[in-house]
């Protein structure tokens, strides 16, 4: 039997890292050895701390149970104090904070409970590949805001045409920023939520790199006056603890909008294992040093990549924040898409064609410095002279 997409699954483009993992597996099959630059899947261990109550936690029985919907309590309040001692905002654990599978399940879930077919879906262009996604699977419009070099990567608010404003449901938005890197100022997160708020459109905000910053610290969009009313922020322990395997992060904000995903939630999964519900709390009770550490490995790797990318002639780079530099392609060439399959062909290098980040993303490529100095120094020496 022949089977059919439904119209949904049809309009999705390819997931851009799916394909770059075919690419991979490719070259593996081959027997060709490569330096992995693509994805932003830390090479550093998780905490030990977090292992060891991890593997306490998997022992006992009532962890290997169903766990709750909203999350156990003890995490809930982990993050409330954490949320407290980073950004000065309090929230209320039981209304407030809904742990999460991983910020991407619950910033694709979150349409599915707001937007009817035909409204509007405001993503950022270049940005988080999962927006768009959640957006289609929704039966939402697109609009892709651009994030421009010349405003700082930030988007032009007066540049969304009024009528798309008025059929808005949700604008997602990211900073400290995947893939530009950049920050986004108080001043504008200020003028973001007066926006949202006059046209009665919700904020999805992603912090998922909240905590890996070099200079300024960034901020949470809770932390503007009235953000409650209208957005929903997003984090994970992905990035952060460099636990992207476990698969927990979470959603805080408005009650409102938090009960909104949380009935979504609840009818789509069944909570997070208990264990790593355990380990997140360890996580973020028991820090320590390891995410200033962790910011000083990635400033070491990227001081080194980004001044060395300048000598072999790639000086047009963004490097503000995250663990990703965002890199104008060398003069002349036009496509990111050919500029990686040289780079994967020529050089045995995997880094992301800007442009599978939307159509405001071409003109650039990402990398990720998820490799150790001497993985990244010997992609330079292959980069040699572009
Ligand atoms: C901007 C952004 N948001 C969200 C995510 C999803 O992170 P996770 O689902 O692991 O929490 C990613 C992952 O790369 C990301 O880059």
């Amino acid at each position: 039997m022949k089977i059919e997409w439904s119209h949904r699954l049809q309009q999705l483009p390819p997931y851009l890292f799916a394909e770059i993992d075919k690419q991979k597996s490719e070259l593996r099959k081959k027997g060709i050895k490569f330096i992995d630059l693509s994805i932003g899947d830390p090479d550093i261990l998780a905490p030990e701390k977090v292992i060891e109550a991890m593997y306490a936690s998997a022992k006992v029985k009532e962890n290997q149970k169903y766990a709750l919907d909203q999350g156990k309590a003890v995490l809930r309040a982990a993050i409330k104090k954490w949320f407290k001692k980073r950004f000065d905002v309090s929230l209320d654990e039981n209304k407030e904070i809904l742990p999460l599978i991983g910020s991407k399940e619950g910033l694709v879930h979150l349409p599915l409970g707001l937007v009817n077919k035909g409204d509007y879906v405001i993503v950022p262009s270049p940005g988080y590949p999962g927006y768009r996604g959640a957006a289609l699977f929704a039966g939402a419009n697109i609009f892709e805001a651009a994030l421009l070099e010349e405003n700082n990567f930030l988007p032009d608010l007066d540049k969304i045409p009024v009528e798309v404003r008025n059929k808005t449901k949700i604008i997602y938005l990211n900073y400290p920023n995947n893939p530009t890197t950049a920050l986004a100022p108080i001043s504008f997160l200020n003028n973001v939520v007066k926006f949202c708020s006059k046209y009665g459109i919700i904020l999805a905000y992603d912090n998922a790199y909240s905590e890996l910053y070099f200079n300024d610290k960034p901020h949470s969009i809770l932390e503007v006056k009235g953000a409650r009313e209208v957005a929903i922020e997003f984090h994970s322990l992905s990035k952060t603890f460099c636990m992207t395997g476990f698969r927990v992060g979470w959603a805080c904000g408005g009650s409102e909008l938090v009960g909104t995903l949380l009935k979504v939630k609840t009818n789509v999964d069944s909570g997070i294992f208990c264990a790593v519900q355990d380990a997140a709390r360890t996580a973020l009770e028991k820090e320590g040093t390891y995410v200033r550490d962790l910011r000083k490995e990635l400033k070491g790797r990227r001081d080194f990549f980004v001044e060395n990318l300048a000598k072999i002639g790639l000086k047009n780079t963004f490097s503000e924040s995250t663990f990703y530099v965002w890199t104008k392609l060398p003069r002349g060439i036009k496509s990111s898409i050919d500029f990686a399959k040289y780079l994967i062909n020529e050089k045995r290098i995997i880094a992301t064609p800007g442009v599978g980040f939307g159509k405001y993303g071409e003109g650039y490529i990402r990398f990720a410095l998820t490799v150790k100095k001497d993985i990244l120094k010997k992609a330079i020496d292959l980069l040699g002279a572009i």
